[in-house]
C-alpha cells in the first residue's frame, strides 16, 4: 500500500459519540482526521506516530515541514511532554483550556515523533477549550499533532465545509460541529530563560505578563518559524556514495549508514528524516550526505528541509 497516493472518499459526520469513536479508530490507524477547535478546525493525528504525521503534510500539501502544535487535555499531560518553569504553569492556569499555545523545552522520554517538532528541541503545546477536540482527545488517550486543517497557503478553515473544499479526497473524515467560535489561530508564545516572547498575535491580545524582545526578530512568512533544526555537521545532498569521512543517509536503492525509507515510500521518509539527521549528528562521522529524495509529494518538503539544513550558516 502506499498511503501518500491513495485517495480518499472524504465524509463529513456530525459531532456526537459515534462520530468521536469513528474518529478515534481512524487515528488508532494512523490517519488524519478533521475536528474543530474553539479557534480553527484543525487536521489531527497521533502525535506519537511519525508516518501519521507525515500524512498531515501530505494531505496538507505543505512544501516544508514547519513544527505543529500538539494539544493535550490537561496541564498534567502537557507537563508530561515539556519541562514547565514557575512562568509556564502561571500562563497555563490562566489560560487552559483555550486558544494560547505555549512553546516550552521537549522533555527526553516524551514519546512525540520528531517531525511534530521539526527535530527542534522545543515543543508547542495547547489544551482547547473546545469539547469536540477533547472528546477526541479522551478517546484516543494519545497527543494530537494539529495544524489548521486547509490546504498549504489557503485560509484557515472555520466550517466542515471549508475543510471539504480544501482538504476533500486527501482525508478519510471531518468531524463537523459548525463554525468555530473564534475563527483565528491560537496566540504563540516561547517561555524561556529570556522571558515570554510573542510568536504569533492570536485571539488573547492581553497576556498579563511582560513581554521580551522577540530578538530573534525576523518573522518570515506568517505562522512560520525564524529558527530551524540544523544539524552541527556540513550536510551533502544527492549523494549516490559514501565518501570517505561521511555518514550517508540511504534512501531506496541508496543503502547508507541508516536509511530514511530501504522500500522508497515517502511517508516512512518523512517520519524518520529528524530521527536519521540527528543520529547522523551523533555518529563519529565528521561529514553527512544524503541520498537523492525524488522532488514530488512530501519529498518537496523533505527535499525543502534537507536544502535549508546544507545552507551554508552565518
Ligand atoms: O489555533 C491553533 O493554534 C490551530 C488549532 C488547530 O489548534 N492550530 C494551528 O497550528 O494553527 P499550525 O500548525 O497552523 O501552527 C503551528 C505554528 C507553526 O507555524 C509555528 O509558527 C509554531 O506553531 N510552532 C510550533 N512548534 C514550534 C516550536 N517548537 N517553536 C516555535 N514555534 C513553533
Ligand atoms: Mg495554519
Amino acid at each position: 500500500m502506499e498511503p501518500q497516493n491513495q485517495p480518499f472518499e472524504t465524509r463529513i459526520v456530525p459531532y456526537d459519540e459515534a462520530g468521536i469513536a469513528e474518529a478515534a479508530r481512524l487515528i488508532a490507524d494512523g490517519l488524519p482526521v478533521a475536528v474543530p477547535t474553539e479557534t480553527v478546525y484543525g487536521l489531527a493525528a497521533d502525535a506519537t506516530n511519525g508516518e501519521a504525521v507525515a500524512r498531515i503534510y501530505w494531505a496538507k500539501g505543505r512544501p516544508r515541514f514547519n513544527p505543529l502544535i500538539v494539544h493535550v487535555g490537561s496541564l498534567d499531560a502537557a507537563e508530561r511532554i515539556a519541562s514547565f518553569d514557575h512562568t509556564a504553569r502561571d500562563l497555563a492556569g490562566r489560560f487552559w483550556p483555550g486558544p494560547l499555545t505555549l512553546v516550552l523545552p521537549l522533555r527526553g522520554e516524551s514519546g512525540i515523533a520528531s517531525l511534530v517538532t521539526a527535530g527542534l528541541a522545543t515543543v508547542a503545546l495547547r489544551v482547547p477549550a473546545h469539547q469536540a477536540m477533547r472528546d477526541l482527545l479522551a478517546a484516543t488517550g494519545r497527543p494530537l499533532a494539529a495544524p489548521s486543517a486547509n490546504a498549504s497557503g489557503r485560509l484557515s478553515a472555520t466550517r466542515a465545509e471549508h475543510v471539504l473544499a480544501g482538504l476533500g479526497g486527501r482525508i478519510p473524515l471531518i468531524l463537523d460541529a459548525g463554525a468555530t467560535e473564534l475563527g483565528l489561530e491560537s496566540t504563540i508564545v516561547a517561555v524561556g530563560p529570556e522571558g515570554v516572547r510573542l510568536l504569533r498575535p492570536g485571539p488573547i491580545a492581553d497576556l498579563g505578563v511582560a513581554l521580551a524582545d522577540n530578538r530573534s526578530g525576523r518573522v518570515e512568512a506568517p505562522g512560520q518559524l525564524a529558527s530551524h533544526y540544523a544539524p552541527a555537521k556540513p550536510l551533502r545532498l544527492d549523494a549516490s556514495e559514501r565518501r570517505p569521512g561521511e555518514w550517508l543517509i540511504g534512501f531506496g536503492t541508496v543503502a547508507g549508514d541508516s536509511t530514511l525509507s530501504a522500500s522508497g515510500d515517502l511517508v516512512e521518509a518523512a517520519a524518520s528524516l529528524f530521527d536519521r539527521l540527528h543520529e547522523a549528528e551523533a555518529s563519529g562521522a565528521g561529514r553527512i550526505a544524503v541520498a537523492p529524495i525524488p522532488d514530488e509529494g512530501l519529498g518537496t518538503a523533505i527535499n525543502d528541509r534537507l536544502r535549508r539544513a546544507a545552507a551554508p550558516r552565518g
